[in-house]
């Protein structure tokens, strides 16, 4: 049996006893389990290399090749759906995305149709100080949603940009939003159902751009900022200061992160998996 410890109240546990290089079918019957759970697992000490990242995802699922970042850049070489997040330059050019600045409340590539269940994240270098990364419990957020906002919502869907990202970059070829009712996105209910759970979630995907189908921008905005007010309160949270050797997974249909700024002298070097949904959200 493996050693599952709950890392907060609210969210996340850590499994301890565990090298995710070398993992039988029991074992992984276990973590799937937990993770459903837990909504996030911490794994410390793993001494993985990306082809091992690779292997144990894909447990969980066939893996999204990783999307070009605002550097126009893809995956680690030889493995395409290992995407790095880094603030490193190497040649002068990054290495990776998302730089040492903060990455807002968000869940991954919310503005497609069908967005990763699940993501994966190796820290390979990280800084003595800050890049914490938070996870927020979608499901605590729905149970206490006061009623009158959970009635406003009801049936609602918004439309999520793809133009930007969780740090405020425009993406690669993207061009600048001038009008959120018209920018590119998906839509997605503002409700969704856990397929393997059965329970049900906020999915508000990410703020920045967002809009509520059907009501007037400014209409929008006020229960957004409502929505996210509620959803982003600390006793939804725990946050994970982070180890070299650190793994973190996620499930995106219940759970949404953010990352600290870190300072740019410091280095970070995390590579990350996203395990593909094969279903719409519903
Ligand atoms: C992310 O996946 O959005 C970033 C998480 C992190 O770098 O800690």
């Amino acid at each position: 049996m493996i050693d599952v410890v709950p890392v907060s109240e609210a969210i996340g546990a850590e499994i301890r006893g565990v090298n995710l290089g070398y993992i039988d079918t029991n074992t992984l019957d276990q973590i799937h389990q937990s993770w459903i759970s837990h909504c996030v697992l911490l794994f410390r000490d793993q001494e993985i290399t990306a082809r091992e990242l690779v292997i144990f995802s894909k447990h969980f699922g066939d893996l999204d090749i990783a999307p070009p970042n605002e550097n126009g850049q893809v995956g680690v070489d030889g493995f395409p759906e290992v995407l790095v997040l880094s603030n490193v330059k190497e040649n002068g050019r990054p290495i990776g995305a998302l730089g040492n600045g903060e990455a807002q409340w968000h869940t991954d590539m919310n503005y497609i149709d069908q967005p990763p269940l699940g993501s994966v994240l190796l820290g390979v270098e990280v800084p003595d100080q800050g890049g914490d990364t938070g996870f927020c419990n979608m499901y605590g957020a729905l149970e206490e949603l006061p009623d009158l906002l959970r009635r406003q919502i009801n049936g609602g869907q918004i439309k999520h940009d793809s133009s930007t990202n969780s740090a405020g970059l425009l993406r690669k070829g993207a061009d600048a939003v001038t009008d959120v009712t018209a920018c590119p996105g998906a839509i997605h209910p503002i409700v969704r159902t856990h397929p393997e759970t059965g329970r049900q979630a906020l999915y508000l995907g990410r703020r920045r751009n967002a809009y509520i189908m059907g009501l007037t921008l400014a209409n929008s905005e006020a229960l957004l900022d409502e929505l996210w007010a509620h959803a982003t309160q600390p006793k939804y949270a725990w946050h994970h200061q982070w180890r070299v050797g650190d793994v973190i997974m996620w499930d995106n249909r219940c759970a949404m992160h953010r990352r600290d700024s870190f300072d740019e002298n410091q280095r970070r070097i995390m590579h990350r998996t996203q395990i593909k949904d094969d279903e719409l959200i519903q």
